[in-house]
């Protein structure tokens, strides 16, 4: 028998901290949380992509009255990504959440269900995925999606 340690890195800053890329990417993802449809939990999230081009995409969060269909801002923005420009590999995702009491204190970090597409989104395009979680206290920078979902499902081929 033996443990099999896991080890996890997770860079937290501030927003002054990160490069321009990074500052631009946040703030695309603030943005986006306009575009948030969530008349159900009254949650804004939003997500902006940036592609190998450096061009970028934007998601938020749709709801729908059959809570089971809605679609988090993460996939939103992946998905839309893959649709309209799937020859550029996607490089780096922010995510950023507000209330009505504004934005998130503490970073949103992704659900299982997007995890699990980030984890195929680096295989799909064979690059660490950056990712940039937004909060006003802290914003956790994160190179590869391997450190939010060790030990993902991978199809075996
Ligand atoms: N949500 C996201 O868009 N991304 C996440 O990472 C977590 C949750 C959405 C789903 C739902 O519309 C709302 O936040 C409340 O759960």
């Amino acid at each position: 028998m033996e443990n099999i340690n896991v080890k996890i890195e997770i860079l937290s800053c501030v927003y002054d901290e990160l490069n321009e890329q990074d500052k631009a990417l946040v703030d695309l993802a603030k943005q986006a949380t306009a575009n948030s449809y969530s008349p159900y939990s009254h949650f804004r999230v939003g997500a902006a992509i940036r592609l190998s081009d450096d061009s970028t995409i934007i998601g938020a969060n749709q709801e729908n009255a059959a809570f089971g269909v809605t679609l988090c801002a993460e996939r939103s923005a992946i998905f839309a990504a893959q649709a309209q420009q799937p020859g550029k590999a996607i490089l780096a995702i922010a995510i950023a959440a507000r209330t009505e009491n504004g934005f998130t204190k503490q970073p949103i970090s992704p659900c299982g269900s997007c995890r699990q597409v980030m984890v195929e989104i680096e295989k799909r395009y064979q690059q660490p995925l950056h990712i940039v979680l937004y909060g006003e206290n802290a914003i956790y920078v994160i190179e590869s999606i391997k450190n939010l979902m060790p030990l993902s499902f991978e199809n075996l081929d």
